[in-house]
Parts: C-alpha cells; structure tokens; sequence
C-alpha cells in the first residue's frame, strides 16, 4: 500500500489521477482532513491502522508569501510534520519520497544547480523546506528520496498557468517578470516519474537503499516567468498582451531566486527518468483545461 499525504494539493491530485494507470500498486490517499502530518500520534496510527509500503509526502505550507507572518505554522508541517513521516517510515522500514523546492537555492549562479550545489535559501518558505530535507535526512538514512522541483502547475488547485488564463481572459496586458529564470514542472510528469521509479525498484531493477539523497526534477528546458504566460497566451491563440518587468517592479513578502534552473542529469542517468521539454508539457496541460 502506498501513502499519498496532502492528497488534496495539485500534486497530490495528480498521484490520485495517475494511480488508475498502476492497477498493480494499491494507494490510500489522506487529505489534510483525514492526516495531519504534523500530529505525530495521529501519523503512528495511520502507520498501525494500514500496511503502507512506501509513503509519498505531498503536503506542506507553500504559500510562500503568507509563510512570512506564519512562520510556526509553516514549520510545523514542513519540519515537524515530515520529521514525522520520516520516523515512521524508518521505523516501518519502508522508503519515503518527499519534494522539495528549487527556492533552497539562491545565489549569483547562472549555470543549473547539481543536487551537490550549495543551498542559500531565503525567506521562511525556503528556510523550512531546507530544514524538513535535512530533518527527513537525517531521521531516515535509507530509501529517504528528497526530490527538489520548481513551478509546479497542473489542471488542479492554484497555479500560474491558472492565474494567467483567468487573468489574460480579464485584461488586456499583463505585467510579468522577466528576471526570474528557473523551468516549469508539470505535476503529472513528476508524479508519472516517481511511480515509474517505485515500479523498477519493486521490480528489483533498482535497490530501494540508491533512492537515498536529493535529486532533481523539473521539465527540461529554461523559462523566465514572462517566456512561461507568453507561451500560454500563444499556444491558446489568446490576445492578451505580455510586458516584461522586473522583479522589482512586483514587489512580494518573500524573496524569489533570480535564476534556479535545475541540472537533472543525475535522475536521467542513475533512474532511466525521462523528461518532456516544458513547452510540450504545457500544451498538454492546456488541452487537459479544455475538456
Ligand atoms: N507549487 C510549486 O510551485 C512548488 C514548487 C517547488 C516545490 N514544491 C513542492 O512540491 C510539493 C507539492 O506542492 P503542491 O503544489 O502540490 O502544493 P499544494 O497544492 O499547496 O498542496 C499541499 C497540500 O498539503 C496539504 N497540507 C497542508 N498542511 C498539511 C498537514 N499538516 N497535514 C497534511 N496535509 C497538509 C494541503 O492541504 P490544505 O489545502 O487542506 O491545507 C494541500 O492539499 C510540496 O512539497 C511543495 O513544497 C511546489
């Protein structure tokens, strides 16, 4: 049985659509509602009450903005809470892969970051996350999979091709950054990856103990969000004009990396994952809108 946490959340949405396509791998899918990672009595039960053989974390705080007055509250689900998903599953025996964010970096670099790169995380978003990585890490020293993406969007919850399509619908220009380079994420494609992974090693094709560490994925590919709503208003023939402004023109609570582009060379080579270039993946996710 495997654990889908913050099943709610877009990607956890996206695990709950794509597990009709593994009739081999049974899931239990727990909301907010149904587990509160951060609630360490509650995650013992869930681990007594079902027999879970892998754990996927998809919850955690990700309003980056709002993480600035709420700090306790976006520790307490992205530290505490995945410390303790991290215990049980070490107790259980069992591997956990948990996501974190390209927001850990942040620096003057400007070639895409290795997992190896070093981390400079501002704001209390990327702070926790870091910190729920390395709690994770070390709680669980065997099939702890720490996966770092960035810009996730799908069809489901709020996202930014979501915001550009309702807002484009609105207006008739739109101001978006242009000096804030990193790559869009399908969460379908993640999730895809991920139980693909989960399969070869159930099929012995990998040993559970190499998922251990941080590993990167994102589509290939580099955007800047400007590049990201002016290919959805072309590829959905919309009028809606883009200006380019910069970062400090669109002034946020929390700081944004102005270039965190991931390297994913080490998931392609060592776990056979492939991964569509983000402009293809975007056109699928725009159909996907339509029906
Ligand atoms: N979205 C991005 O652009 C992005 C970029 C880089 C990395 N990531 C990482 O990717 C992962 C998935 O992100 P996402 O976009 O799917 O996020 P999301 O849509 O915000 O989903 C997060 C889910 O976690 C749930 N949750 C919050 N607190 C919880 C708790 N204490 N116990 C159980 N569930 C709880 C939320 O439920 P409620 O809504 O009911 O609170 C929500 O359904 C996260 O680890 C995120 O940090 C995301």
């Amino acid at each position: 049985m495997i654990l889908v946490t913050g099943a709610g959340g877009q990607l956890g949405q996206c695990f709950r659509k794509l597990s009709a396509d593994f009739p081999e791998m049974s899931f239990i899918f727990a909301g907010s509602g149904e587990l509160d990672i951060a609630d360490h009595a509650a995650v013992k039960r869930m681990f007594k009450h079902h027999s879970i053989r892998w754990c996927i974390n998809c919850a955690a705080y990700t309003a980056v903005d709002k993480a600035e007055s709420e700090p306790e509250q976006a520790k307490r689900i992205n530290v505490t809470g995945v410390k303790n998903l991290a215990r049980a599953c070490a107790a259980a025996g069992i591997p956990l892969i948990h996501f974190s964010t390209d927001y850990v970096y942040h620096s003057n670099q400007n070639r895409p970051f290795t997992e190896d790169d070093a981390f400079s995380p501002k704001g209390v978003y990327a702070r926790t996350k870091l910190q729920g990585e390395r709690a994770a890490l070390n709680t669980h020293p065997f099939g702890l999979m720490v996966i770092r993406t960035s810009w996730v969007y799908s069809e489901f919850g709020h996202n930014f091709v979501k915001t550009m399509l309702r807002l484009g619908a609105e207006r008739p220009v739109l101001n978006v950054v242009f000096d804030q380079i990193g790559t869009p994420t399908y969460a379908p494609d993640l999730a895809l990856a991920v139980l693909q992974i989960i399969d070869k090693v159930q099929c012995a094709e990998i040993p559970v103990e190499h998922l251990t560490g941080v590993w990167h994925y994102s589509n290939e590919g580099v955007a800047s969000w400007y590049d990201f709503a002016q290919a959805i208003f072309e590829i959905r023939n919309m009028p809606c004009r883009v200006f380019p402004i910069e970062t400090e023109d669109y002034p946020t609570p929390a700081q944004r990396p102005p270039f965190s582009v991931l390297n994913k060379l080490k998931i392609k080579t060592q776990l056979g994952v492939e991964i569509p270039h983000w402009r293809e993946s975007l056109i699928r996710c725009l159909k996907a809108l339509e029906v």
